[in-house]
């Protein structure tokens, strides 16, 4: 069974159902979504704890935020525009504390779909990327700017691409660029004949991944994330490509292991992905991948510490 989402701005929210199992929202209790979007698994959730008032939403790109105001602006939600860092730093130090909390990593559908935005190599647009659209750093910068041998590491790290050093090459031998088919042109020239995937993917992830600081952000926010759940809350992450699964899986294994001076738990011990229905609606679920921990409650831990 897939629970009806409304779709708002074209952007289908991924593993809805799966984290509406895990989260296990309960009426009255307090959520933070960490990556709030297009508001899908907000409304989920929210249609299970009916309490706005206890609900944070943060995302760093203003378009998002302006649909988030507008999908829930009959109901008292906090709304952040902020990175998802920075505002977890906020909430630490305020002392907040939240029985959800969901991080749905990347980029959502309109950053792919509006050529503007600079993240699509099959439309034309400026060579842009950034979620957050006053952010100085753009991918042009990068692209025209940066040594090649710093491209060239960019790639091969974040874009997993075997021939980041002949495409670093290229770029630098062909620049200055400065639209995204100007790139993809160029990127391509590096796989003459056929490849099985288009030839500027794992560029385009790349540049898409050190432009947003996406795995630095991540990492940093992790152990925050870990300090916001109240006891007996649950905290859970989304993510939709091997570097990111790789640190959200060793800062889960790391803070919920086997260990006897902790409070969390994991709840997956391997990641949740979509069934076959989700697939078909929704091909972006592909490669989502769902990982959750849960913080145990006091009297729990003394239980586990004395059984040991
Ligand atoms: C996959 S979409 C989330 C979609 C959302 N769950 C929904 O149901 O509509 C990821 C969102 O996270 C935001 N985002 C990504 N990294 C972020 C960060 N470090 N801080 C704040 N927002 C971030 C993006 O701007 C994007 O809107």
């Amino acid at each position: 069974m897939h629970t009806e989402v409304k779709i708002n701005n074209q952007h289908i929210p991924v593993l809805v159902d799966a984290a509406l199992t895990y989260l296990a929202p309960k009426q009255g209790a307090s959520y933070l979504d960490l990556t709030a979007g297009y508001g899908g698994h907000a409304a989920a959730v929210l249609g299970r704890t009916m309490s706005p008032e206890r609900t944070v939403l943060v995302d760093r790109d203003q378009t998002a935020i302006e649909t988030l105001k507008q999908k829930f602006k009959s109901q008292p939600v906090e709304i952040l525009q902020e990175d998802f860092y920075a505002a977890s730093q906020k909430l630490v130090q305020q002392k907040r504390h939240f029985d959800l909390i969901l991080a749905d990593l990347g980029i959502s559908s309109p950053h792919i779909d509006t050529a503007s935005r600079g993240f699509a190599f099959m439309q034309e647009g400026p060579l842009d990327m950034r979620m957050d659209q006053t952010q100085p750093l753009s991918a042009a910068d990068i692209v025209n700017n940066y040594s090649q041998g710093d491209i060239a590491a960019i790639l091969a790290e974040y874009g997993e691409e075997p021939r980041a050093k002949r495409i670093a090459g290229l770029i630098v031998a062909n620049r200055p660029l400065h639209t995204t088919t100007d790139l993809a042109t160029i990127v391509a020239r590096a796989y003459p004949g056929h490849s099985r995937m288009h030839p500027a993917t794992r560029t385009f992830q790349g540049l898409r991944i050190a432009v947003n600081d996406e795995l630095g952000l991540l990492l940093k926010s992790l152990p925050l994330w870990f300090r916001l759940l109240a006891p007996g809350g649950r905290l859970g992450v989304i993510s939709f490509h091997s570097l990111e699964d790789r640190i959200v899986k060793e800062a889960f294994n790391e803070a919920a292991g086997d260990r006897y001076d902790t409070d969390l738990r994991l709840l997956t011990k391997r990641p949740i992905t979509a069934g076959h229905d989700e697939l078909v609606f929704n091909p972006r679920s592909r490669s989502a991948k769902l990982r959750v921990v849960a913080k145990i409650k006091t009297k729990e831990r003394e239980a586990h510490a004395n059984s040991g």
